[in-house]
């Protein structure tokens, strides 16, 4: 059976294409501008997935990754990167290992959250980072036609085992392991331009829905997804969160 949270390079890397001058920013100005230790701090990308985050965050630390499917620990190598194969809820590192440890797109994924993020913080040195966490629950769709889009994203997700709403459960998840985050959503929403574009979400949502075109909610959904890109009316919300702590 294929593994939910192994989402496709593609999905990803849009994600990326989105969140990376807010994340970048964050790190600069949340962890760096306090840093006083004149080198290059050590990093681990939790849950790498193909390293993406990672080669964009090259720049601003010295990046390992971790993930526990093997395809994508490879696909990391293949790019020159260090990762290694592991559980986010159990990993081969010491205490305090690494300055900062952070992950992205993951916690939604994972069945005991406050086990991971304990992790992390326990092989961490210094800054724990949540680099982004959707909340499904939280989202807006326009034109009307598409409200119902909502409650089938947050059907199928749980369907496939992941957490919906965990965005707005970090606070709750870092204070369980008695650190105080600081918490916000990535500014922006989620503009769908070119009709190739508007494609790609498309397929990305059925996906995440995970039902197939003989269910009528989503053949009428799709129908109104492409009337709304054609006249120029669509609109989406989906707001995804981060969370930074320093222990
Ligand atoms: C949605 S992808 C995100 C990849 C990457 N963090 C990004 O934002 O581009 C989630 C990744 O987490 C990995 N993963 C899921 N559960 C995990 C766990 N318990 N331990 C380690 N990796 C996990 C999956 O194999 C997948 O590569």
């Amino acid at each position: 059976m294929t593994d939910p949270s192994v989402v496709s390079e593609l999905q990803l890397q849009r994600q990326v294409k989105w969140l990376k001058e807010s994340w970048t920013w964050l790190l600069r100005t949340k962890v760096l501008a306090l840093e006083t230790r004149g080198r290059r701090l050590e990093a681990l990308d939790v849950g790498c997935g193909p390293g993406l985050v990672m080669e964009e965050l090259g720049p601003l630390f010295n990046v390992q990754g971790l993930d526990r499917d093997k395809g994508m620990v490879e696909k990391c190598h293949n790019k020159g990167l260090t990762a290694f194969h592991g559980e986010a809820e159990g990993m081969p590192f010491e205490d305090g290992s690494f300055d900062v440890v952070y992950c992205s797109f993951l916690l939604l994924w994972v069945k005991e959250p406050k086990l991971v993020v304990k992790e992390m913080i326990r092989v961490s040195r210094q800054w724990v980072v949540c680099l982004a966490e959707p909340d499904i629950g939280g989202r807006i769709d326009h034109p009307s036609s598409l409200i119902g889009l909502k409650d089938l994203l947050i059907e199928g997700m749980l369907r496939q085992g992941a957490d919906p709403m965990v965005g707005r459960k970090l606070t709750e998840l870092f204070r369980s392991a008695d650190l105080d985050p600081e918490v916000g959503a990535h500014p922006g929403g989620w503009k769908v331009g070119s009709p190739e574009d508007s494609e790609q979400e498309w397929r990305n949502l059925l996906q995440m829905i995970g039902l197939g075109r003989e269910d009528k909610r989503v053949t009428d959904l799709e129908q109104a997804w492409k009337q709304a890109t054609t006249n120029g009316t669509l609109f989406q919300y989906n707001p995804v969160f981060y969370a930074i702590a320093r222990k």
